[in-house]
This record gives structure tokens, C-alpha cells and sequence, in this order.
């Protein structure tokens, strides 16, 4: 196979460029035939040989200009086809057949629920046709789909529709033109017998598009806020970034079988459904802003993506970390900033910094990969989009915006490189921004320290921040980064300090952006008559560790006083952090758990201060999770980070009581999935889980029964699923029976008995593969029920081993069928030397049985590999 390690280093432009591409479909479940009709042109030495990209197809037939070529004309390999001696520009005919109804990968052409539907990126079209299948070979396209009228009344390709017509035999077919050209992995089709949803939209220039959503039939009910996510969207990048839409429609097709969340094939988004279908009755607030964060994310790659696309793809962060920067943003804007931003921390922490800290750690531009799917990863697009905000805090909102704009004016119509993306930035605003390009090429999570100083004689403070970042595998040295320091001084009384530096001669206001770029460095701040309280990472601004020492009284100053909200709740982080570590400590070596009574009158007097802010209220009140605490211990006890978690939970419930019951007071609201109501019931879900450690189930068991929407049916089911009481038997069985079919709202039934604490979690889990609501053909399933137990870390790290081995069996069962599935579910094995050392043992023998199973795809070998190195 082709599956040799592709370097970064060793990019080379194509030999040939493929100027047009015209495709003929006759779709059929079993065998669909492909005609591919391609305008090529060499552009590269003039005795290269044309090497396409092909697998699993079969080849039917090849003509050269209209020459059928003999068999010794050609080499056919299992992934590539080679064609030597050809002229400087010719036409190919390739014809070819697939297997659609038995591709179980979901790469490529294939069946979801009896409707066709494609995905391409990144190397799925190579199981299409013969083709360049590189993102640097950007085609106009044309495509007619033919098929049976009855099965796939609906026929969808990228473009326009240019002609559609019956053939007569109860078949028909449509002909689809894309004027924009693109790589072939923005290539879509879609048939299927699907319900159709429309509405409109009128660009700011005037230009009139057809909104079209298509979803199973009867799912019509669910999409509307999909829609209405869809036009916000559009609205929100006109406004923002002048960008607009290009063609007159834009369609979004829900299918139930997809690898990941959605794919922006141009003008034809495909989505998994949990990512377009919402209702009150079935869908949660978070599925609710999951769907707008969705929709708007692949809407947004129609420019940073498509308009725009990746040169190759270790460029993948080029378009993937600024289109998560932009669907951040658009959620910022549309909700709570403050909330947004503390919510994608969150997820930064539980699963990039993890990343960058082990094993599978790579810079957010990869240097080399074997499987690029592998790479689809929390550091190219997470910690990428930190990245982006990095820049935008260095050049401020506006050069951030004149950045974008020449990026845009220079690379419309390319394929382009993260270099250039960075160098239009600094042109720009007339920066040099060479420094800051470390970030792309160097992994790990920096960490910083500080050192503070004040001189009561000449009211002078000053900051020394340290940076170093811990080696990662194949980069032991590190250089010192450019970043942000975003900063602002608090006085006692809780006032913030007018911020003048050594040598200015006027305060510039509160709150600033220091930038770092040394190892370490020292700024002095005049005028500061006491002492002040040092708030620093503001917005978090930079994605690193600040390693500090403060103080209890500093912490609980800044929880109640600090202006930047973010850095609010990240003081009552950090205090909470530091009781569990003492906690964990304490469990471990079965000592009583430290005092708790400082953090909880802090943790009170926040709550007091933010009143009227329900959804911030909710974040203040979440402790730290499993995961982000498993990284700040040196030997990971998962019992003893549960038991020190459940332990401060008991504690906040005790010393909040009277707050929360008062929250749980008033009349009840009617639903509206907006940010205002879904902070209300974020808030008093929250409270309700707090006030359960105190009062048992009762007030879970009878939310659960009133609950008119999901998020209070759901949350309350949650609270029970943890509490060994009859209520959870009869609260899982009702909710089971109440949704029986509608596979989505299951898919969280299987995954909250996956994430559960109970001891005979894996006994549940291995009964509820053989459930109908399970199935191995569907990776929403598998994500919700096998990788649910993979993130239980309790359970899954069970110290008889019995987890591994479990998902030892689910990784080998699911690798034939679906590699990318199984090597997702693999890396739960990744961070295997952070445990004691029965543990690791053990993992590592789970993960050497993985390594010698014949046939392993190189998905697998990838992370195995990686993993054990
Ligand atoms: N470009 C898609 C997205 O951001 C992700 C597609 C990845 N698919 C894959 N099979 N690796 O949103
Ligand atoms: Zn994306």
C-alpha cells in the first residue's frame, strides 16, 4: 500500500493540473458506475508520466483522446494509476465502477439510510475516480447523476442545477455545474428520497440564494434551527468580514452515518445529524449550540476553505484553526463571550493540552503523517484557533480585519500555505511576524512563570513572565514563542489599577497586551502605590499554563472583583484546583480531605457578584473535570481524582445550600432555546445536581418526570444515572421506552450508561451492544456507547485491566470495517504512561495486541505506533 510516511519538507507542486472534470453517475446500491471525463495539462518536467490516485475500484475502461488505451499503455496498482508518455494537455476518459452499499469506511461514495451521499476530504475521492486527489489541484466541475426516480427522487451535486430530465426507464438524471473551482475534496453528491426544507437569503449585495436543508422525511420539524442558524451565519460574515455567499444555492443534507461532525463541500454541506436536528422534545441546549456552532463553521469554510483551500495537507490548520477562531466568534457575538470562551477552554484543556502533553503531540502544522485522517485532531483545530486569536490580539480587532482582507485579496481562487496566511497578517499592519511562526511548527503547551516585585518608596511594580515549553517526542528543544500577555492590576479594594509602564506618560488604560517573546522578561508599571493583585491570561489570550502561586485571599479577590470575566472563573478554577490536588493527595493516601470552608465563602460571594448572569453563575459553579485534573497530578489516580471531586462537590452543596434551593425557586419558564433560557436551566440543573448529593433523587426523579424539554429530562437523568437508587432503573427504562427510534435521542441513553460511575458500568456496556439501539455500522453509536466507556475514566481504567481489554476487542472488531472510527477509539490509550505502573502494563499489552493483528490499517499502526515510541 501506499503507506509510507508523507514529511512536510518534501512537497512538490503537481506535474499536471486538471483544468475541468466532467462526471457521469449511474447510481445503483450494489454497483454505480463513474465515467470521469478529465481536461489535463502538464505543467510540470516534460517526461513526467501522469500518476493518479485510485482505490478500491475497479477500472473498466481508459481512453486518451479519444483512443482507448491498451492494457501496456498503463500500470494499474492497488492505490495509484500510472500513465507514462503523455502529451502537454489531452482529455482522459476513465471509466469506472464502486461499491457504494459495501463501503463500511464512509469515505468515498456510500449509503446512509438508503440515500447516497459522499465524503471526500481529505483523500475520499481517490474511491470515486482516478484523480490528483490533492488539495492543490483546483477543477471546475461538472457532474450528471443518473438513477432510478422511485429510490433517489433527489439529485444533488456542488453548483448550480444546469439540466435535469427523465430517461424514460423510471430512471432519471440531473446535471449539476460548479463554476468555482476546487479540489476534488470539496467534491459532494447526494440521492436519496429526502424531505426538503427552504428559505432564503438575500446577500448584502442583492444576490437572492435558496436555503436548502434536506432531512429524513418526517424530520422537516427539526430543522428549523438549523435554518435559522444558516442565516445568522451569513448575515454574521457579511457584517464582520465583508465576506458573502457565492452561488444561488446552498444546500445542507442530514445523513445519520458520518465519521465526523460535517463536511463543506461547496455549496452541498453534508452534516451528521446530530449536528442539524433540534427540537425542544429531543434536543439539548448543547445540541443546540453544537448545531449553530456546526452549521456556522461549515458555512465559514466557504471562504476560509473553499474560496480559499490548503496547498497540502499539513496546511490542514490554514483553514480548520481559523474556521473554528470564526465559529467562536460568531458564538460570542450571538450569546455570552464570556461564557463561549470559558466553555471552549473547557474543551482545550480536557483534550488538547492532554495531546500536546503525550505521545500523539504534533504542531498545529504537522511535519509528517502516515494517515492524514489521524491528524484530524484538538491541536490542528482547537489549539489552531488559538492561535488565530493570538494574532488577533497582537494586531487588535482591526488589524486582525485588514489582515483577513489582504489574505483574501492576495489568495481568493489558491491554494495556500499557513506562511502566507501569516505573512498577509503581518503585511498587513506592517509587522514582523516571523517569531510568532514558531507556533506552527512547535508542539507542546508553554508554560509560563512569574515573578512580581513592588517598591512601596517609588510605586513601582514589576513583571518578569518566564516561558518555557516541555519537550514533546522529536522536539526536545524548544524556543521561547511570541505571545500575548493580556494583564491588568487589581487593587485590595478591588478596584483596577490605571496601567502606565517605566517610561509612558499617561496610564493606558486597565486592561493590556504585553508581548513576549523572549524567554523571559520584565516589565515596570509606575504609579502602583500598594502592592497590587496581579490578574494575568486575561480572555485567556495565549494557550499556555501560567504556573503561579497565588495566594487564597488573592484568588478569592479576584473571583468576586476581577473585571475580565474569564479570569473570574478562572481564579475559582484554580482555587478549586488546588483543594482537589490536596484532595487527591489526601484520598490517595486515605488522609481526610484538606478544608474546604475558605473556598466555599469565595465561591459564594462570586455567585453574589454575578447575579443575573445565570449561564456565567453555572460555569463558576462547575468544578474542574476528571480529565483536566488527571493533567495536573504526576501519577494519575482516577479513584482518588472521583472520590476528591465527589467529596468538594458534597462541600460546595452544604456551604451553597440556601443559594442554590433559591434557585431553584420562581415559575417555571416556558421553553425557548435561546442563550437567556438556556442559562436559566444551566443554572438550575446545575443546582438541582449539587442539591441531589444533599436530598438524594426525589427532586431529579420528579424533574425528570414534569420536564417539558430535553435539557431538564435529560440533566435530571443524568443526576439519577450517578446514584445507585431504584429512581435511576425506572428513570432509564421510561426514557428508553419514551424514545424508542429515534436513534439520536438513544445515542445519549447508551452514552449516559457508558459515562457512568456505578461499578457494573461495564457489564451495562457490554449488554448494550447486543441492544437494538446499538449498531456497529453507525459511529454516532459506537462514539456514544464504546468511546462513552473510553472517556469514563473511572471505569475504562478499571484496575483489573477489564477496561482495556474490552476496548482492545471493540478497536480490532470495528478496524476492518471503519479505520478511522478505530483509531479515534485508540487513542484512549495515548496517555498510557501517566499511570501507575500495573497500569501501564497493562495498556501496553492492550496496545501490543492491537500492534500484531495482521491487517491492521495504517490508521491504527499510526497511533500504536506513535503511542508506544
Ligand atoms: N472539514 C471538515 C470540518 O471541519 C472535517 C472533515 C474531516 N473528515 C475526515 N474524514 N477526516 O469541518
Ligand atoms: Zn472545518
Amino acid at each position: 500500500m501506499s503507506h509510507q510516511p508523507i514529511r512536510r519538507a518534501d512537497y512538490l507542486p503537481p506535474d499536471f493540473g486538471i483544468d475541468r472534470v466532467e462526471l457521469e453517475f449511474d447510481l445503483e446500491p450494489a454497483r454505480t458506475l463513474v465515467r470521469a471525463r478529465l481536461a489535463i495539462r502538464r505543467i510540470g518536467a516534460s517526461d513526467a508520466a501522469l500518476v493518479l490516485d485510485g482505490e478500491d475500484m475497479e477500472l473498466l475502461g481508459l481512453a486518451l483522446d479519444g483512443n482507448a488505451l491498451a492494457a501496456d499503455r498503463y500500470r494499474l496498482e492497488p492505490t495509484r494509476l500510472t500513465i507514462p508518455g503523455v502529451p502537454d494537455a489531452f482529455e482522459l476518459v476513465i471509466d469506472g465502477a464502486i461499491a457504494p452499499a459495501a463501503n463500511t469506511a464512509l469515505e468515498g461514495l456510500y449509503i446512509s439510510s438508503s440515500v447516497f451521499c459522499t465524503q471526500c476530504e481529505p483523500e475520499g475521492f481517490r474511491r470515486i475516480t482516478w484523480f490528483l486527489d490533492r488539495p492543490d489541484v483546483l477543477s471546475v466541475f461538472r457532474t450528471t447523476i443518473r438513477a432510478e426516480r422511485a429510490r433517489f427522487p433527489i439529485l444533488l451535486s456542488n453548483g448550480n442545477l444546469a439540466a435535469a430530465r427523465d430517461l424514460g426507464d423510471g430512471r432519471h438524471e440531473a446535471v449539476w455545474d460548479d463554476p468555482f473551482p476546487k479540489p476534488s475534496y470539496l467534491f459532494a453528491l447526494v440521492a436519496g428520497d429526502l424531505a426538503v426544507v427552504e428559505d432564503r437569503f438575500t446577500t448584502r449585495s442583492g444576490r437572492d440564494v435558496a436555503l436548502k436543508i434536506l432531512v429524513e422525511h418526517g424530520k422537516e420539524g427539526r430543522a428549523g434551527y438549523a435554518m435559522d442558524s444558516l442565516k445568522r451565519s451569513m448575515r454574521w460574515d457579511e457584517e464582520t468580514y465583508g465576506l458573502e455567499y457565492d452561488l444561488d444555492v446552498f444546500h445542507i443534507v442530514a445523513v445519520s452515518d458520518f465519521n465526523m461532525g460535517a463536511m463543506e463541500n461547496k455549496s452541498l454541506n453534508v452534516f451528521n445529524d446530530r449536528f442539524i436536528l433540534a427540537d425542544p422534545a429531543t434536543a439539548t441546549d448543547l445540541d443546540y449550540a453544537n448545531v449553530e456552532g456546526v452549521v456556522a463553521h461549515e458555512y465559514f469554510h466557504n471562504w476560509t476553505g473553499n474560496r480559499i483551500t490548503c496547498r497540502d495537507w499539513f496546511q490542514l490548520s490554514l483553514k480548520e484553526g481559523l474556521t473554528v477562531y470564526r465559529d467562536q466568534e460568531f458564538t460570542a457575538d450571538e450569546r455570552s463571550r464570556a461564557v463561549k470562551r470559558i466553555q471552549d477552554v473547557r474543551v482545550l484543556r480536557a483534550r488538547q493540552f492532554p495531546e500536546d502533553g503525550g505521545p500523539l503531540a504534533h504542531p498545529i502544522r504537522p511535519d509528517s503523517y502516515l494517515e492524514i485522517n489521524n491528524f484530524y485532531t484538538a491541536t490542528v483545530y482547537e489549539k489552531g484557533a488559538e492561535v488565530i486569536r493570538m494574532l488577533e490580539a497582537l494586531l487588535d480587532r482591526d488589524g486582525f480585519r485588514r489582515g483577513m482582507d489582504l489574505y483574501v485579496a492576495r489568495h481568493d481562487g489558491e491554494a495556500a500555505t499557513c506562511d502566507q496566511f501569516v505573512a498577509a497578517m503581518a503585511d498587513a499592519n506592517g509587522r514582523d511576524l516571523s517569531h510568532f511562526l514558531r507556533w506552527y511548527g512547535q508542539a507542546g503547551t508553554p508554560r509560563l512563570t512569574l515573578e512580581q516585585s513592588h517598591d512601596a518608596a517609588t510605586g513601582t511594580y514589576a513583571l518578569t513572565v518566564s516561558q518555557r515549553t516541555p519537550p514533546t517526542p522529536g522536539q526536545p528543544d524548544k524556543l521561547p514563542l511570541h505571545l500575548p500577555v493580556h494583564m491588568g492590576l487589581i487593587g485590595r479594594d478591588g478596584a483596577e489599577i490605571p496601567l502606565r509602564l517605566e517610561g509612558e506618560n499617561a496610564p493606558q488604560g486597565t486592561s493590556r497586551v504585553l508581548e513576549l517573546t523572549e524567554a523571559s522578561q520584565t516589565w515596570r508599571f509606575v504609579g502602583v502605590e500598594a502592592p497590587p493583585v496581579l490578574s494575568i491570561n486575561r480572555g485567556f489570550a495565549a494557550p499556555v499554563v501560567v504556573e503561579s502561586s497565588e495566594s487564597e485571599d488573592d484568588l478569592a479577590l479576584r473571583m468576586r472583583a476581577d473585571a475580565d470575566p474569564f479570569s473570574r472563573w478562572e481564579a475559582a478554577q484554580s482555587f478549586a484546583t488546588r483543594l482537589l490536588l490536596a484532595g487527591i493527595a489526601a484520598a490517595a493516601e486515605g488522609r481526610p480531605p484538606p478544608p474546604t470552608d475558605a473556598f466555599v465563602a469565595a465561591l459564594a460571594a462570586a455567585f453574589d457578584a454575578v447575579e443575573g448572569d445565570p449561564a456565567f453563575a453555572a460555569e463558576l459553579l462547575a468544578l474542574p473535570g476528571e480529565l483536566y485534573l488527571a493533567e495536573q497530578v504526576a501519577v494519575i489516580d482516577v479513584e482518588a481524582i472521583h472520590a476528591a471531586r465527589k467529596a468538594l462537590r458534597a462541600a460546595v452543596a452544604q456551604g451553597l445550600v440556601d443559594r442554590l434551593r433559591h434557585v431553584r425557586t420562581g415559575p417555571p419558564r416556558p421553553f425557548a432555546p435561546d442563550a437567556a433560557s438556556a442559562g436559566h436551566r444551566a443554572l438550575a440543573n446545575m443546582a438541582l445536581g449539587y442539591l441531589s448529593t444533599i436530598d438524594g433523587p426525589a427532586a431529579a426523579m420528579a424533574q425528570y418526570r414534569a420536564a417539558d424539554n430535553m435539557t431538564d429530562r435529560f440533566s435530571a437523568l443524568a443526576i439519577l444515572s450517578e446514584l445507585d437508587v431504584p429512581e435511576r432503573t425506572a428513570a432509564l427504562a421510561d426514557f428508553h421506552d419514551r424514545h424508542a427510534g429515534d436513534a439520536l435521542v438513544l445515542n445519549k441513553w447508551l452514552g449516559l450508561q457508558a459515562g457512568s460511575s456505578l461499578p457494573d458500568t461495564l457489564a451495562t456496556v457490554r449488554a448494550l451492544l447486543d441492544h437494538p439501539a446499538f449498531s456497529y455500522g453507525n459511529p454516532n453509536k459506537i462514539y456514544a456507547l464504546v468511546g462513552g466507556f473510553a472517556g469514563n475514566a473511572l471505569r475504562f481504567h478499571a484496575a483489573d485491566g477489564s477496561g482495556y481489554a474490552f476496548m482492545v476487542d471493540q478497536i480490532l472488531r470495528l478496524d476492518p470495517q471503519n479505520p478511522q472510527v478505530a483509531s479515534r477509539l485508540l487513542k484512549a490509550f495515548g496517555r498510557w504512561r501517566r499511570f501507575d505502573a500495573d497500569r501501564q502494563a497493562l495498556m501496553r499489552d492492550a496496545m501490543e495486541r492491537i500492534a500484531a493483528t495482521p491487517g491492521l490499517s495504517p490508521d491504527c499502526r499510526e497511533i500504536v505506533g506513535l503511542s508506544l515510541a
